[in-house]
């Protein structure tokens, strides 16, 4: 019913979407304008086919990267025949061509776990812990046969960034729901769990305990708008938060707030996205804002374009921020490569 609701929703929001984006993707549907299917890639194609260097579609939504050793790796849910499949991870030097590295986080055959096959992982994050030595997945994750009623925080861990992870615990963080969610890494080290709770309602933040395993009573509401996508990032001393509303899979506006102070107060900005197809993020909704390495000051926001009758094929949606004194704006871009931050900074 939620699936048919949402779809039904989508097609009604598809319809509305912005010509070129509405083009596009059908284009890609009929064979056409596709991105590379195998080769290097030398640019980034949003709301195109994205496949990985087998000429796979890539796998692994609702995402989060992080950089070791000279290279990124981007988890993400994998989708299949049986709903939600555990977490994939990809590697990548340059961004654009991405290595399947495989299943970092499986579910499990033992029925008695929280993870038993048929539960439903969502929004992986992996941050890295330089006390323990060990990289620490989060997850949103819903108890098999719950629906989303479970609204809990699941917790894995690895010596290897593309593991396999093990998993440790879930929980409700200080007794709070937890559903989309991400994770934030400070630059003095300290980590943070920024999630949607009471219904979607709050948007939180949580201090992790210094092992990233757990959450501290360190734990407050953001602000409550009922925001869900949450992804964080810092620059010029301010922390960024770009969400999205509450209307399950279809699109919808998205909001940026930036405050001084990780706790708050934070100030609603606005909308980020600018142009055709804003309105509904072009599509999509925020997963990520991922740091580029290397270069100053240059963010990507990354985003989904669900398609709730087949998760496995929806689509991602990589743009570079535009940092401005008092906010940041993201623009539309068919194609698009990392040059476009050496020409700005
Ligand atoms: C969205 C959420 C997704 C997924 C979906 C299910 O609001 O951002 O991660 O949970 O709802 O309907």
């Amino acid at each position: 019913m939620k699936s048919f609701f949402f779809s039904a929703l989508t097609c009604l929001l598809l319809s509305g979407m912005h010509a070129p984006l509405a083009a596009q993707i059908k284009n890609n549907e009929a064979g056409g304008a596709a991105s590379v299917k195998q080769g290097k890639q030398k640019q980034f194609s949003p709301g195109k086919p994205w496949y990985d260097t087998e000429g796979n579609l890539i796998n692994a939504h609702g995402n989060g990267i992080i950089y070791s050793g000279k290279k990124y790796y981007w988890f993400g849910e994998k989708r299949g025949k049986h709903g939600s499949e555990g977490v994939n991870v990809y590697s990548s030097a340059d961004l654009y061509n991405w290595k399947f590295e495989g299943l970092a986080l499986a579910q499990s055959e033992d029925t008695e776990s929280d993870i038993t096959n048929g539960c439903l992982m969502e929004r992986p994050k992996v941050i890295y812990n330089k006390s323990t030595g060990k990289y620490v997945m989060w997850f949103h994750l819903e108890l098999k046969g719950k629906g989303y009623a479970a609204a809990r925080a699941g917790v894995a861990v690895s010596d290897r960034v593309t593991g396999p992870y093990k998993f440790i615990n879930s929980f409700r963080p200080n007794g709070n729901m937890s559903r989309d969610m991400n994770l934030f890494v400070d630059d003095d080290g300290a980590a943070y769990h920024i999630y949607s709770s009471d219904e979607n309602m709050d948007l939180r933040v949580a201090r992790l305990s210094d092992d990233f395993l757990s959450s501290t009573t360190k734990d407050t509401i953001l602000f409550r708008r009922q925001r869900e996508a949450p992804a964080l990032f810092r620059y010029n001393n301010k922390y960024y938060l770009i969400t999205s509303g509450c209307t399950g899979w279809a699109p919808n506006r998205a909001s940026l707030h930036v405050s001084s102070n990780i706790f708050g107060p934070w100030e609603l900005v606005g909308d980020p996205l600018k142009g055709e197809g804003a309105a509904k993020t072009y599509g999509g909704q925020s997963t990520y804002v991922l740091p580029v390495q290397g270069k100053k000051n240059a963010f990507i926001f990354l985003a989904d374009i669900w398609t709730p009758d087949n998760l496995k094929e929806s689509r991602y949606i990589w743009l570079p921020v535009q940092l401005k004194d008092e906010g940041a704006e993201i623009s539309w871009m068919d194609n698009w490569d990392l040059g476009w931050f050496s020409a700005r900074n």
